[in-house]
């Protein structure tokens, strides 16, 4: 089917392929930087599921007919009092996770999905720093879920209820209790109510489902939401704002010839767990291919990857220099101009685009080669446009020499006889062993990640934000048999996109990447994985304790 625009095409670069697949070996002859470069690309050693017979060939869709939907701004029913300080008033929210039918695209019928009220991403929250908020998470869910459970993963076990929720506010800092500990879910008809003090700087967050076990099922389902944080500091900025400031939620999926769900399957009943979910089909706020009409300005895009697995690299087809002024946890000291921007799971970029120099044309936004969506350029902007700041916020360097602590954790995968990985672990233990990273409230610690798989695994750290200190890569083989990290390459500094704050890192296969953090805020149970969400429900999670100092 022949894609037709509706304005005139102004892009002349084609920009050229540059898809890598990477196999074990070719990886395993790069070191240093090449390897690095190489990494950030997603190596998929287990390849793609196999199509199925009904799955819809997206290719055949028609393109930019729809427009990009724009969550609504979540609301609050009421005001109630603070657990911590019962005399001020907090706003109230009830969020309500259900099941409905929504389009995907113009030409699909309905999809059925779960979200929040009516839609998936849910309504976007938002706050100030230091304003606190009270979310109950509602879970009005059917008793039954509509993809295929693995009852052989620890936690989805055939005894417990097959539709379990509970909802974490990804990259916040939160009191334990109200962090959504994967063993903390509840059932329809139940709820749960959560405290967000939001004592953290400017930053977009995202909540998402965190059952044990079916985690992977819940979010691809659709139960996942923006969450901003705003401050002063970053309105000082004056940033584009307003209907200039666009959130992107990004992530794929696999559709049926009747446009439902299709979660694929290993082929063994009793095993269904896929150790990756890479679909074709590219949602953005929930549409496939969408279009945004824009002024010719600038524009701020808040960009999230929700994808399972997916790695993105996302550029505009006509080769235009984005300037990335953001990462997962806020501002960057410095914009940084980039053709291409990498985002892993749960990795976010803040991310300024000048349509300016675009009247009257039309620009897409692309994955590789991929085109995601369109941006329509008119001709007159209402607003105008500033330059952007060259300084944002300071992101003062936590030296090494800060901590007093340093944990050596590998990430491991299982294979069985004919290396198809059954499990993927945290330093070789599972989920329910006792808890081994118990950091002290206010300490310092440097993480080092020790990667020995073939994948690149994005490593989320619950409550903190922290700081890569570098990559290296070391030779896994004398690792396994003498335990011990001998370096083959130099250490490789974060590339200027990461080097802000963070909450979720790219853990390199056949590298060392060492990050540094504070433990604050709260003391307790939290949990840190690997946010592909396939490795994450199959054990490659562990909870840690933050302990008071004694
Ligand atoms: Cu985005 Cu533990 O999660
Ligand atoms: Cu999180
Ligand atoms: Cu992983």
């Amino acid at each position: 089917m022949p894609v037709v625009f509706a304005k005139r095409f102004c892009d002349s670069t084609v920009r050229g392929a540059y898809f890598l697949s990477i196999t074990r070996r070719i990886f395993l002859r790069q070191s240093g930087l090449a390897a690095a470069a190489l990494a950030a690309r997603q190596n998929m050693s287990h390849g793609p599921a196999p199509k199925f017979r009904t799955q819809l060939d997206v290719s055949s869709l028609a393109q930019f007919v729809d427009p990009l939907p724009i969550p609504e701004i979540a609301q609050p029913s009421e005001h109630r009092a603070s657990p911590t300080e019962p005399t001020v008033k907090l706003p109230y929210y009830r969020m309500t996770m259900r099941q409905f039918e929504s389009k995907v695209h113009r030409d699909l019928k309905p999809t059925r999905l779960w979200g929040f009220g009516n839609s998936s991403p849910g309504p976007t929250l938002e706050t100030r720093s230091r304003q606190g908020l009270l979310v109950e998470w509602v879970n009005e869910l059917p008793n039954n879920h509509f993809l295929p459970i693995d009852h052989s993963i620890h936690g989805a076990e055939v005894d417990k209820p097959e539709v379990r929720t509970v909802i974490h506010l990804h990259g916040a800092k939160a009191p334990p209790q109200s962090d959504g500990y994967p063993e903390s879910w509840y059932v329809p008809g139940k709820s749960a109510i959560c405290h967000y003090p939001n004592g953290q700087d400017a930053a977009l967050l995202w909540y998402h489902d965190h059952a044990l076990g079916i985690n992977r099922l819940n979010v691809f389902a659709g139960l996942l939401g923006l969450f901003i944080v705003r401050d002063e500091f970053e309105d000082a900025l004056d940033l584009p704002r307003g209907k200039y400031e666009i959130p992107l939620a990004i992530y794929d999926r696999i559709f049926d010839l009747d446009g439902q769900l299709n979660y694929p399957v290993s082929g063994d009943a009793k095993k269904p767990w896929m150790p990756e979910v890479f679909g074709d089909a590219i949602l953005m706020n929930g549409k496939l291919f969408p279009y945004l009409e824009v002024e010719p300005r600038k524009y701020r895009l808040r960009v999230l990857n929700a994808a399972n697995g997916r790695f993105f690299h996302l550029s505009l087809s006509n080769s235009q220099t984005l300037y990335q002024i953001g990462t997962d946890q806020g501002l960057l000291s410095a914009p940084v101009p980039l053709e291409t921007v990498s985002l892993a799971p749960a990795e976010r970029a803040d991310l300024i685009i000048d349509f300016s120099a675009l009247r009257g044309c039309s620009v897409i936004l692309k994955n590789d080669t991929l085109n995601i969506m369109q941006f329509r350029v008119g001709q007159t902007s209402s607003g105008e446009t500033r330059a952007l700041p060259q300084r944002l916020r300071p992101v003062p360097k936590i030296p090494e020499s800060a901590a007093v602590k340093t944990r050596t954790l590998s990430l491991v995968e299982i294979d069985d006889l004919v290396q198809r990985p059954v499990t993927m672990l945290l330093n070789n233990v599972h989920w329910s062993m006792p808890v081994t990273e118990n950091p002290v409230l206010d300490s310092t610690e440097i993480w080092s990640l020790l990667n020995t798989t073939d994948d690149a695994h994005p490593i989320h750290l619950h409550l903190v934000r922290f700081q890569i200190l570098d990559r290296r890569s070391f030779d896994v083989a004398a690792y396994w048999t003498t335990g011990q990290v001998k370096y083959m390459g130099t250490a490789v500094p974060p590339e200027p996109g990461e080097a802000g704050w963070k909450d979720t890192v790219r853990a390199d296969p056949g590298m060392v990447t060492r990050i540094i953090t504070r433990f604050e805020g709260f003391t307790g149970r939290y949990v840190w994985h690997c946010h592909i969400l396939e490795h994450e429900d199959n054990e490659m999670m562990r909870p840690f304790d933050v302990v008071p100092a004694r």
